[in-house]
């Protein structure tokens, strides 16, 4: 939005025309699929990274960044001019670009909240000082973006509560805060998130957190606000969570992100009454934010296609051309994926398990407390599979002359093999060696027994595709390549 506000790299800076052309490529196609699109306004204030910005961050009272010991310049009075123009410019071009409103954000101790908080505004001019100063900002910015997108144009506003932190505004604070901007009737909702850049757990909750964080705040809101509706965000995760909220009142909308990384076809299944067809998201925070954080293009610990759409269709499908026998080998995560993109496509597909249950190592972290998401990911796949037709063996090891030669069995045309988790590459060199020797493994995992391993070292020999996880550096890990081309 600004150049003084740079947080992650891959921010589209809207500070020129040019987003123009490119962002109506993607509006064009979300309204043609019968979708509202709306741009959030983002601008970190005090929190940026000068690693990507090269500028200093621009904050009401100059502040420390959470992202690096830079600090921040306090904003001299046209500054804060120059940025409230940014942000009316870049609505406005939000709107040519063909998005339907704008988000403008003042969650997560961003620039509005800094603004909104007396820690960090102590400014003693006209935008700081009693809480008519510190929300001038914010109330002025919606205004003008009010006048210049028109009526129709949607505005919503972004904020967070993070209660376990003392300097940040508590839920009575932010209440009267909205009050005061419901009152002008320019802003359509307001969307509530969970901590802020000063505790930043709170922000994508993994696992830890538990769910619906922040329906305390929005049920108290929605007593509060006339116009504007209300949000509920973070840890929502389920289409079961969101009608629970909406049915008891707690909050107008809910928002599901990570839920959408994991399935990216939810609201769709949903709306088809397939609500049990949903890959659930586990929480785990490991692809999506783990490697946002890094500045790399996100994915998903158990989507695997998020991310890579235009090479894998974003778990859509396309029959194979000439369906096959496929034999997948350990019904592990990489096995159980396997077999069930191989099934989507139309192939015949036989999954074959040493131990008593399916999920290998990833069932053994379900176990433990607070991971049960994991185990319905196990319970999903069941579901998945038996829907699709696929034969699945388990207690079953399977000898090397039961696949013989180069993954041809007896008796059938053509198997891609994909290996099992406990498989010891041949030369006993990579990571299946080290499962083998701290093979203090798991009740019901592949490795448990001695025999598990040998077999599965057996079977790595002359394979064509030995894939899943555990498999050392011999392993070719395309395992679902093998059976997407
Ligand atoms: C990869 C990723 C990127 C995100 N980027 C933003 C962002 O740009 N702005 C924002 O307000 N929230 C962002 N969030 C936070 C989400 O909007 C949401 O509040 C959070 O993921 C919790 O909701 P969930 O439990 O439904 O995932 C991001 C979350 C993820 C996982
Ligand atoms: S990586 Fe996938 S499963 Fe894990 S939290 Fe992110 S979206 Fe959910």
């Amino acid at each position: 939005m600004h150049r003084t506000g740079v947080l992650t790299r891959g921010n589209f800076l809207h500070s020129d025309d040019r987003v123009i052309p490119a962002f109506r490529t993607i509006t064009d196609e979300v309204k043609d699929a019968g979708a509202v699109i709306i741009q959030q306004l983002y601008h970190v204030g005090a929190h940026g990274d000068s690693d990507l910005s090269f500028a200093p961050h621009w904050s009401p009272s100059g502040g420390p960044s959470y992202h690096d010991s830079d600090g921040s310049h306090a904003m001299t009075g046209a500054e804060v001019e120059e940025l409230l123009e940014a942000h009316v410019a870049a609505a406005v071009r939000a709107k040519a670009a063909g998005f339907q409103g704008v988000e403008v954000w003042a969650a997560y101790h961003s620039l509005l909240d800094q603004f909104w908080t007396p820690w960090s505004n102590q400014r003693t001019d006209q935008w700081g000082g009693a809480l008519e100063g510190r929300t001038r900002f914010s109330r002025e910015l919606i205004e003008r973006v009010r006048r210049a997108c028109g009526e129709e144009f949607i505005v919503g506003l972004a904020v967070s509560y993070s209660e376990a932190y003392e300097v940040t505004l508590g839920a009575e604070a932010l209440c009267e805060i909205l009050d005061l901007h419901d009152r002008t009737g320019h802003v359509d909702y307001v969307t509530v998130g969970a901590g802020s850049y000063l505790e930043f757990e709170s922000i994508i909750p993994a696992f830890t957190h538990g769910e619906k964080l922040t329906t305390p705040l929005t049920a108290q809101l929605k007593g509060a606000l006339r116009h504007a509706v209300v949000t509920s965000e973070a840890g929502v995760r389920t289409p079961e969570n969101g009608e629970a909220i909406i049915a008891s009142g707690l909050a107008d909308l809910v928002s599901i992100v990570r839920g959408q990384i994991a399935d990216p076809h939810l609201a769709r299944k949903v709306a088809e009454g397939r609500s049990s067809d949903i890959r659930g998201c586990i929480s785990c925070n490991q692809m999506c934010w783990g490697r946002r954080s890094r500045d790399y293009w996100i994915s998903c610990l158990i989507n695997p296609s998020a991310g890579r759409e235009f090479e894998w269709g974003g778990d859509r499908f396309s029959p194979a051309a000439a369906p096959k026998d496929v034999l997948v080998i350990g019904a592990g995560p990489a096995g159980l994926e396997a077999a069930r993109v191989a099934a989507e496509r139309g192939h015949r597909v036989e999954i074959v398990e040493a131990s008593g249950v399916v999920g290998g190592q990833l069932r053994l972290a379900g176990m433990q407390p607070r991971r049960g998401q994991i185990l319905e990911l196990m319970d999903w796949y069941e579901r998945q599979l038996d829907q699709l037709g696929v034969t699945l063996r388990l207690n079953t090891f399977l000898e090397a002359e039961e696949v013989a030669g180069d993954g041809v069995p007896a008796g059938r045309d053509r198997v891609p093999a994909l290996g099992a988790s406990g498989g010891i590459p041949a030369g006993d060199r990579g990571g299946g060696r080290l499962v083998a020797r701290s093979c203090a493994a798991p009740r019901g995992s592949a490795g448990r027994r001695g025999g598990g391993l040998r077999r599965g070292r057996q079977l790595a020999r002359g394979r064509d595709g030995l894939g899943a996880g555990g498999a050392g550096e011999e392993g070719d890990h395309r395992h679902a390549g093998a059976v997407r081309g």
